[in-house]
């Protein structure tokens, strides 16, 4: 083994090719560093071969289709090896059976180390002068064929440990696949394109010709499938559903009794699989592998989508629209393995390469982590039988372009949005979408609760210190509300405060802003009233009536509680570029107490908290195609003593899983999906905060109990 590394320091600088071979070769005996004698000998399954075999064969094709043909006087290192080391090429001749090469005690593995030695010697005698481009086209086979084989050797090492009882690390530092967000559908416009080997750089010859294609438009998710989509799958019946299977998947998922992945275990503590480097708990994040055609193409079709052709892989690939391509796991198509137009295998026995295995096989795009370095290529076709699962195999989805005209809900922000949450580790939705036309009909309803007491305990105090915040207010002012809704509050203002000439109200509702303004404008005549519509969270202009007015910031309700503190510090920093340097802004906001009064407000005793809560999720039924069971939830509020919040959840009744948007998400027995936080402040905690965003606070009242503020800002 040393030998080749010295050989290859010593390797005459200009030949590149002897440089790659050995390069290549030296790769291959340092996979077999970390196995023990009896690791390279055993066979654990007619598809594997042991890896003093792949050490053997590999040097076996460079005896076989080089040294023989091309190096005088070439003297076979040993004449039975002919026979032990061919794979299976017919014109080459008989061979030893490959169910049987497990058996192989001899040669012992130091002659396979001489033999290869042998074979490397000669190579490099080979490569001393010129060859022929036909010779330097089958030497880049030769390559390409061995790193196949070191593929091979892992996929057939892991396999052997999966059946050790002990379940044997190859190499505890071997690289971990990167995880990372779930995949997202990118279109791609259909047309006649072309696929195929391009250019002089080495490809099979399944490869090629080149050659045009029509595709129709399509969809294809730029990651792969992960872990947790895959036990999405599980929890949902998807190995004891026949109607998610083709016919022979069926059988053979009966037939192994097949409930998980390869090399996936369950104990107590859930499900583990082993690694190249030993046995890990499952990560969710991580893209699914080891997975049989038939097992993807059942997800596929549970995931209410397909797997993409070869022709849609390798067109996204080109276009850039993939991640993941070629450095997790080689990806199923749903192409079977077949002949380009105008291909003909070469008349040479390496003719048998690739060709002859065209039937019953599916072709793989991509490449794998075990994939040596610069082995693979956009137009690389790899291929395996349906039921084999024992390569590193994964899968990415793809469907059809919706038909033009048909309203598209899920690429909505709300979709993006709601599936980001669903994706996240921690499950979480935004608090903004409570509000459709139920939401907002229940939060109403809330206010009127007995435990709620937020909303009348700050009109009860609006109304006791009106005066002293008209006592601010300048002549001609303009009153800008956030998220104005109904404006009942304002009128309070506008009754104290009759100088204010101008009223901008800021709201997403149209609906809303129009009911008000028209029922304002009644009982104020002299006002004038310019509604915007806008999320008033990430408002960046005012109405140009505005124009030469001081203005006046509105934001009550304690509704800058339901921010994060970066998101409330970021609104009112924006604030105070909207208002103006000259400008107050009144904040209502509510304060930390006693744990009971909070937790009541939140979750009152008539239940009507639980329904606005649950409503998020009526909510995704209805706009994203969404199938959650809504009973199957319940409503829990809790106080964050650390984060001084109180916390809406849903909490999972049972394990379950639920499709929104064409995506799919898994809930454990007891999971919580967090829907809001509703922050409680202190007068110390306030000014902080609003000091950190440009305001300082000019003044500040405190309602009865239970208490909630007014502060007044000052730019
Ligand atoms: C709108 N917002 C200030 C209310 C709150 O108290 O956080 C929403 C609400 N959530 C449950 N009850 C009321």
């Amino acid at each position: 083994m040393t030998s080749t590394l010295s050989e290859l320091r010593n390797a005459p600088a200009g030949n590149v090719l002897l440089k790659r071979y050995l390069m290549t070769r030296s790769r291959t005996e340092s996979l077999i560093a970390p196995l023990s004698a009896e690791d390279m000998v055993v066979q654990s399954m007619p598809d594997a071969s042991p890896a003093k075999w792949h050490i053997a064969h590999t040097s076996w094709f460079f005896e076989t289709f080089l040294l023989r043909e091309n190096l005088a006087d070439y003297r076979p290192f040993d004449p039975t090896f002919a026979y032990l080391f061919n794979s299976y090429y017919e014109a080459v001749g008989p061979r030893h059976p490959r169910p049987q090469r497990g058996l192989m005690t001899r040669p012992a593995m130091g002659q396979v180390l001489e033999y290869r030695q042998y074979v490397d010697e000669h190579m490099r005698t080979l490569l001393q002068s010129p060859v022929n481009k036909a010779t330097s086209d089958l030497i880049e086979l030769g390559l390409s064929h061995e790193e196949q084989h070191q593929e091979l050797l892992l996929m057939d090492i892991l396999h052997l440990f999966s059946l050790s009882s002990l379940k044997p690390a190859y190499d505890p530092r071997w690289a971990r696949d990167v995880s990372g967000r779930r995949g997202q559908f990118k279109p791609l416009k259909g047309g006649l394109t072309e696929i195929g080997h391009k250019g002089k750089g080495f490809a099979f010859d399944n490869e090629g010709p080149r050659h045009t294609t029509f595709l129709q438009s399509f969809e294809i998710s730029d990651r792969l499938v992960t872990n947790g989509e895959w036990l999405a799958f599980m929890a949902d019946g998807g190995y004891s559903t026949a109607g998610f299977w083709l016919s022979d998947g069926w059988a053979t998922v009966q037939a192994n009794d097949w409930n998980a992945p390869g090399y996936w275990q369950h104990d107590e503590n859930g499900w583990q699989q082993l690694t190249l480097r030993g046995l890990e708990r499952i990560d969710p994040a991580a893209p699914v592998i080891n997975i049989s055609y038939y097992e993807a193409a059942a997800f596929a079709s549970w995931a209410d989508a397909r797997l993409p052709t070869e022709a849609e892989w390798e067109a996204a690939a080109e276009a850039g629209l993939l991640e993941q391509v070629d450095d997790v796991a080689w990806q199923w198509t749903q192409s079977a393995y077949n002949a380009y137009p105008g291909f003909r295998p070469a008349d040479s026995a390496v003719g048998e390469y690739n060709g002859k295995f065209m039937i019953n096989v599916m072709v793989l795009r991509g490449g794998a982590s075990i994939t040596a370095p610069g082995h693979s290529r956009t137009t690389y076709r790899n291929f395996f039988g349906p039921e084999k699962r024992w390569m590193f195999s994964g899968l990415r989805l793809a469907r059809d372009t919706r038909q033009p005209g048909v309203v598209n809900s899920h690429d909505s922000e709300f979709a993006r949005d709601v599936i980001a949450g669903l994706s996240a580790p921690v499950k979480n939705l935004s608090p903004k979408y409570f509000y459709d036309a139920a939401g907002s009909e229940l939060f109403e309803a809330i206010c009127k609760t007995t435990e709620y007491y937020p909303t009348r305990a700050e009109t009860g105090l609006l109304a006791e210190v009106a005066q002293h915040i008209a006592a601010l207010i300048p002549e001609q002012a303009a009153l800008v509300e956030f998220g104005s809704g109904a404006s009942d509050k304002t009128r309070l203002l506008l009754d104290a405060a009759p100088q204010i000439a101008l009223y901008v109200p800021i709201d997403i509702s149209a609906n809303a802003l129009k009911k008000a303004a028209a029922l304002l404008k009644k009982s104020y005549p002299r006002l004038n009233v310019a509604p915007q519509i806008d999320d008033f969270s990430r408002a960046l202009r005012l109405p140009a009536d505005v124009a030469g007015h001081t203005c006046v910031g509105f934001f009550p309700g304690s509704t800058i509680g339901n921010f994060t503190h970066p998101q409330a510090a970021k609104f009112l920093r924006s604030a105070h570029g909207l208002l103006g340097n000259k400008a107050h802004f009144i904040v209502g906001v509510d304060l930390v107490k006693d744990v009971d009064i909070l937790v009541a407000a939140y979750d009152d005793a008539e239940g009507v908290t639980g329904r606005f809560n649950k409503n998020l999720l009526t909510r995704i039924n209805r706009e994203l195609d969404g199938n959650f069971n809504v009973e199957a939830f319940e409503h829990l509020a809790l106080w964050n003593e650390t984060e001084a919040r109180m916390e809406m959840h849903l909490v999972s009744q049972t394990e379950q899983v639920a499709k929104v948007a064409g995506h799919t998400f898994h809930f454990a027995a007891g999971e919580r999906l967090h829907t809001e936080n509703s922050h409680k402040f202190t007068i110390e905690s306030f000014t902080a905060l609003a000091a950190g965003a440009g305001w300082s606070v000019s003044d500040y009242w405190v309602s009865e109990e239970p208490q909630v503020a007014l502060f007044s800002l000052k730019a």
